[in-house]
């Protein structure tokens, strides 16, 4: 251990000595510089720069340690190089090398120290040092992922979308103005001036609404309008869960956690009729039965984002759970894919 110690600090002494004022500023300017971008890297956009390190330095080290093999076998035979030292191939190659992992363990910690900090800056990471989750919920009406996404948010201080309601609010709105729901201008125009006040109207739950905005949710462009709106949710600091058709496949391919919910047709009208009942509203069973499978069957088969699981989601079918085992069952899902983050 000593030897070791007193031969890093012979190549510490050596390097050190072999640079001049200028280059000895350099490096730690250099250094902050990197922490500086990666903060404001992390800041804009945490999950993606934490993707980025993740793969990047794999590749760097990798990089920087080949190079340096390659570049200590042609300086090593030149002797001038360490201006001063009395050196031989070997120890050039050995400080060459040193020097190597000496730089990549550097830009590793600055790495490290622009994750924390950028995290912490962002909101990505808590007040308890864990890291906000983006988590996606997606399934086929009624299938019980609202009741789950809402109660996911509330139990991690989360913010929570309702996607359905934007397309709801937007076939609403079209309708308002007297328009069509397959008139492509009136429905983008609508899907463009949305106004997330406007998505607690009690008058979007209906299976009308429902009915309307899978129309609506057809149209390219009327999708490509909501989708900013939906990844700026998803991305604010304190972590979001997002319920819908697309979350885990097109607004969010890089959530954290994925569920897909699923349950017999039979089980999903079942629940909107106890739904409707409780609210007084008149609605018969085969009525909602029917709207489910018409609606099942035009979100898979649209050419755009049809209702489909990501690769990488879990599937968690309620059709024998009720909502509290459907949020144990989905718990235990977010802690099998984040353990390693302690959530
Ligand atoms: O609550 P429910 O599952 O019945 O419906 P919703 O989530 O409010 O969605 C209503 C309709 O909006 C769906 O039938 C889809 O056509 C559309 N939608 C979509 O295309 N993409 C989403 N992310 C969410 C809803």
């Amino acid at each position: 251990m000593t030897r070791l110690s007193a031969a890093l600090g012979d190549v510490l002494e050596i390097a050190i000595g072999t640079m001049s004022a200028w280059e000895l500023a350099a490096a730690p300017i250099l250094l902050a510089g990197l922490v500086l971008a990666g903060v404001w890297a992390a800041r804009r956009d945490f999950r993606s720069y934490v993707q980025l390190l993740r793969r990047g330095f794999a590749g760097a080290l990798l990089l920087v340690g080949s190079g340096a093999v390659v570049v200590g076998w042609f300086v090593c035979f030149d002797t001038a190089t360490i201006t001063g030292t009395e050196t031989t191939p070997a120890a050039q190659t050995s400080w060459i090398l040193s020097m190597a992992l000496f730089s990549a363990g550097v830009s590793l910690l600055s790495g490290v120290a622009a994750y924390a900090l950028g995290g912490w800056l962002s909101g990505a990471v808590n007040n308890d040092g864990r890291y906000n989750l983006i988590i996606a919920i997606d399934g086929p009406a009624a299938s019980g992922k609202g009741t789950l996404a809402k109660r996911i948010a509330a139990h991690f201080g989360y913010a929570w979308l309702d996607t359905g309601l934007l397309y709801r609010a937007v076939a609403r709105d079209v309708l308002a103005t007297g328009g069509r729901l397959d008139d492509v201008e009136a429905a983008t125009r609508a899907a463009r001036a949305i106004d997330a006040a406007s998505l607690a109207d009690p008058a979007l739950r209906g299976p009308r609404a429902g009915d309307a905005a899978s129309i609506v949710a057809k149209i390219p462009e009327v999708r490509a309008a909501l989708l900013a709106y939906q990844r700026a949710f998803a991305r604010q600091p304190g972590g979001a869960v997002l319920d819908g058709r697309d979350i885990g496949t097109v607004v969010c391919p890089d959530a954290d956690v994925k569920i897909f919910v699923t349950a017999s047709d039979e089980a999903r009208a079942r629940r909107r009729f106890l739904e409707h009942q409780s609210r007084g509203e008149n609605i018969s069973y085969e009525e909602l039965l029917a709207d489910i499978r018409t609606r099942d069957a035009r979100d898979q088969s649209r050419a755009i984002a049809p209702l489909e699981a990501a690769g990488d989601a879990l599937y968690l079918d309620t059709t024998n759970l009720d909502a509290d085992e459907a949020f144990e069952a989905a718990m235990e899902m977010i802690a099998k894919r984040t353990k390693c983050r302690e959530t």
